[in-house]
């Protein structure tokens, strides 16, 4: 069942203090698919989310219990190396959050970072990760330019090949489309079943037709736990749980 796993959840408990935001969630996220998280607004989707790179250790009185094992190695064992579980495993934002940099210097930021500058080597990447991207036509003459004047969607996109740039295995996006009009969406999303191709990818969306869209495996998650987790067909046409039922038919959330 758990095979192709690239990312395996297990037991997964997460509390804010004493506040429980995630209850046992157990989950597979398939190598090189598409894995959807849903449910209503606090159910803990981002949570889980920022768990599977540890994002959420940047938040005082965080604590987890359970296993997340990236290629069958826990990610929350001693001694593990947090830098680079994050660039082995990317994120995405609601906002797209370019650096007030150039467009060249955003792509290339986390290579400088890692030690690359040698100058050849990097608008080498930076072509590659903005074509990855879908952004490289409208970026190519204005590398130099602020990346903060780009129109929001092409913000987006050039996030995504910032990530791209230091190659990594799983991209996290959560909710990547909330700011974004439907036609932006609908690239977004086009290019997300492109990046499926060699990425592990798991997005939280609030919009069940984005997730039934673009999706292999959905998690209906609701208070913390995992209701149900499939395959995106099967839970949104024959869900086995009445809550997830009363969910996608729109009765509940
Ligand atoms: N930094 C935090 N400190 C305390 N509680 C938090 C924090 N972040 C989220 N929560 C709480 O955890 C629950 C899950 O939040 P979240 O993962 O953001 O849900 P979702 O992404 O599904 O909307 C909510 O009740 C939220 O209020
Ligand atoms: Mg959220």
């Amino acid at each position: 069942m758990t095979e192709s796993a690239k990312v395996d959840i297990q037991g997964l408990d997460l509390f804010y203090g004493r506040f429980q935001a995630l209850k046992s969630v157990t989950m597979a996220v398939r190598e090189r698919k598409i894995t959807a998280l849903i449910g209503p607004s606090g159910c803990g989707k981002s949570t889980l989310l920022r768990c599977l790179n540890r994002m959420n250790d940047l938040i005082a009185g965080a604590k987890v219990r359970g296993r997340v094992l990236l290629d069958g190695r826990d990610v929350y064992r001693p001694g593990a190396d947090v830098d680079e579980l994050r660039k082995r495993v990317g994120m995405v934002f609601q906002r797209p959050n370019p650096f007030p940099l150039s467009i060249f210097d955003n792509v290339v930021y986390g290579m400088r970072v890692a030690g690359t500058h040698n100058r050849g080597r990097l608008r080498e990447a930076a072509e590659s990760s903005l074509r990855g991207a879908w952004l490289w036509d409208q970026a190519k003459d204005r590398l130099d330019r602020s990346a903060l004047a780009l129109p929001l969607d092409q913000q987006q996109r050039l996030c995504i090949a910032r990530l791209l740039a230091v190659e990594p295995e799983v991209i996290l996006m959560d909710e990547p489309c909330s700011a974004l009009d439907p036609i932006a969406t609908g690239k977004i999303e086009e290019l997300m079943l492109d990046l499926k191709e060699r990425y592990t990818i798991a997005i939280v969306t609030h919009n069940m037709q984005q997730a039934a869209r673009v999706s292999d495996f959905s998690g209906y998650m609701l208070l913390g736990e995992m209701v149900e987790y499939g395959s995106t067909g099967k839970l949104f046409t024959r869900p086995e749980k009445k809550l997830t039922e009363d969910y996608i038919s729109g009765r509940f959330g």
